[in-house]
């Protein structure tokens, strides 16, 4: 499974990104693929010059590419520092003014800089009338429809329902619903990459996902990996969650 740690701000020091990187080399396992998204500084504290099967993904990257861009953070840049993937579309950056459009210049962006995109997508609510299915799949339509057939194929979709998100393990989606929606999203996608090929597209969950519930939402099928908030954030948690998977 690929396993991405997204330390958001909660991680606020060197050290404290010296210690989690430490603790995840330790309890990461030949059988996934671990990649940790720290603040943009410690990324290249903890990344540059890295001797580890770790793999390193910036938080975001800006829509713009290239020079005079004070304060942005390029895909160049976070490539240069050592990310080779990008959390792109996260529902926090989406809730600071962040469009559908913004989100597909971003992900073109990472890909001219060879950077695996983990595009976010998820609702907000869920409603009677299912109307968020359609939310989802102007989402996904903003990134994918414009992108080539090769670039389809190097995206990773985090499913991130926003009611799940920074809560506790009961507010977690159920594995029945999860497995819904990793067919529906698996369902769209197919309308985007022919063949099989859409079958090859990993789809990560990602809300609220703690060691209390890794391993039952692991077992759900057409889930290839979490993109996990807080409980990748603190060392005992994230040995924790680890451990549960393994
Ligand atoms: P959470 O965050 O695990 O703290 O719910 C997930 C995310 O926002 O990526």
């Amino acid at each position: 499974m690929l396993i991405v740690g997204n330390w958001k701000a909660y991680v606020n020091s060197g050290a404290a990104a010296k210690k989690l990187f430490a603790t995840a080399k330790r309890v990461a396992s030949s059988k996934h693929e671990l990649v940790l998204a720290p603040p943009a500084p410690y990324l290249a504290l903890i990344a540059l010059g890295a001797r580890t099967k770790v793999r390193f993904a910036s938080q975001d990257v800006s829509a713009l590419a290239g020079g005079a861009h004070t304060g942005e953070l390029t895909a160049e840049v976070v490539r240069g520092a050592g990310a080779t993937y990008a959390i792109i579309g996260h529902s926090e950056r989406r809730a600071e003014g962040e469009t559908d459009e913004m989100v597909l210049r971003k992900v073109q962006n990472a890909l001219a800089e060879k950077l695996t995109p983990i595009v976010c997508i998820g609702e907000w609510v869920r409603d009677a009338d299912a109307a968020y299915l359609g939310f989802l799949r102007g989402q996904l339509d903003a990134v994918f429809s414009p992108l080539s057939a090769k670039d389809r194929l190097a995206v990773v979709i985090a499913y991130e329902p926003i009611w799940a998100i920074g809560k506790s393990a009961v507010d977690a989606i159920t594995p029945t619903d999860l497995n819904e929606m990793a067919l529906y999203i698996r369902k769209l996608l197919g309308s985007y990459i022919p063949g099989k090929g859409s079958a090859k597209t990993r789809i990560l969950y990602g809300g609220s996902v703690d060691a209390s519930n890794i391993r039952e939402l692991a077992g759900v099928p057409g889930i290839d990996g979490f993109l996990i908030g807080r409980a990748s954030a603190e060392a005992a948690t994230f040995t924790a969650l680890m451990k549960a998977l393994s």
